[in-house]
């Protein structure tokens, strides 16, 4: 690990007055949660296309609801990573750190971590196919696939967003607007793909924030970072915490 970039990172941090995070399925990938491109990725043992689509969703709910529950299993039996515990310290410290997160998974949250949007939506929550009802489910296994909502009895689905779905329109306004407002915006265990999320940092780059990347591997972002953490989220992090301590 680069011990300038390292000490560079906290100097930005520590004279920073807003810090913006965004984190991808990197941040979880040290709690043992797959992550989506990776060598041993979602995507790579998956097809994409079969369940994670609305199409897939009501070509066969039961096949899409049977991976939900298995990955749902998974993340019940992982706990936070470092790097989730790390952030959640971080909003107690700074005056302004708002986290934005394309995770599912629920860790940042289960690390305390209280200011959170979660673009993507969230694995620990259903949604009434007719109602559009939300409600949170931690059933693991679930008590029956497809589940029923039970108010309607209409089929539930996973409250997360597929391809080909758009993002809550009010998340995704804050989370722009968030882009526009901070000073620093960390980039966190995303391989900076998807939109729109992927864009937060370029438009956070445009209104002059200070853009630092933590990533194991280059990213289309990297070009764009001021400062690009070549290493884990898990270690990066803390790493950066413990000069934040030498005030
Ligand atoms: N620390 C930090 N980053 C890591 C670590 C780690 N320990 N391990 C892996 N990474 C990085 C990888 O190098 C990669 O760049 O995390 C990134 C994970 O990329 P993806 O698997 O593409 O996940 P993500 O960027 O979150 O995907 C975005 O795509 O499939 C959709 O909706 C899904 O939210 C997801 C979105």
């Amino acid at each position: 690990m680069d011990k300038n970039a390292i000490k560079t990172a906290a100097e930005i941090l520590r004279d920073s007055g807003h810090i913006a995070v965004l984190t991808g399925a990197g941040i979880s990938a040290e709690s043992g949660v797959p992550t989506f491109r990776g060598e041993h990725g979602l995507w790579k043992q998956f097809r994409a296309e079969e369940l994670a689509t609305p199409e897939a969703f009501a070509r066969d709910p039961k096949l899409v609801w049977e991976w939900y529950d298995w990955r749902r299993g998974i993340i019940a039996k992982v706990e936070p990573s470092r790097g989730h515990w790390t952030l959640a310290k971080w909003e107690e410290i700074f005056p302004e750190f708002t986290l934005i997160t394309q995770n599912v998974d629920g860790l940042h949250a289960k690390a305390g971590s209280k200011n959170i949007l979660e673009l993507h939506g969230n694995i620990w929550k259903v949604r009434c196919t007719k109602e559009e009802a939300v409600t949170e489910n931690y059933a693991v296994p679930l008590n029956e696939i497809p589940p029923a909502c039970p108010v309607c009895g209409a089929m539930l689905r996973p409250h997360v967003v597929w391809f080909g779905e758009s993002l809550d329109a009010d998340l995704l306004g804050r989370a722009f607007g968030l882009s526009a407002s901070c000073d620093v915006m960390l980039v966190i265990g995303t391989s900076a793909f998807v939109q729109p999320a992927a864009s937060l940092p370029l438009r956070a780059a445009e209104n002059g924030a200070k853009i630092i990347e933590i990533n194991p591997a280059p990213t289309p972002l990297t070009s764009y970072a001021d400062i690009s953490l070549l290493g884990k989220a898990g270690e990066v992090l803390p790493a950066i915490d413990g000069l934040l301590q030498k005030e």
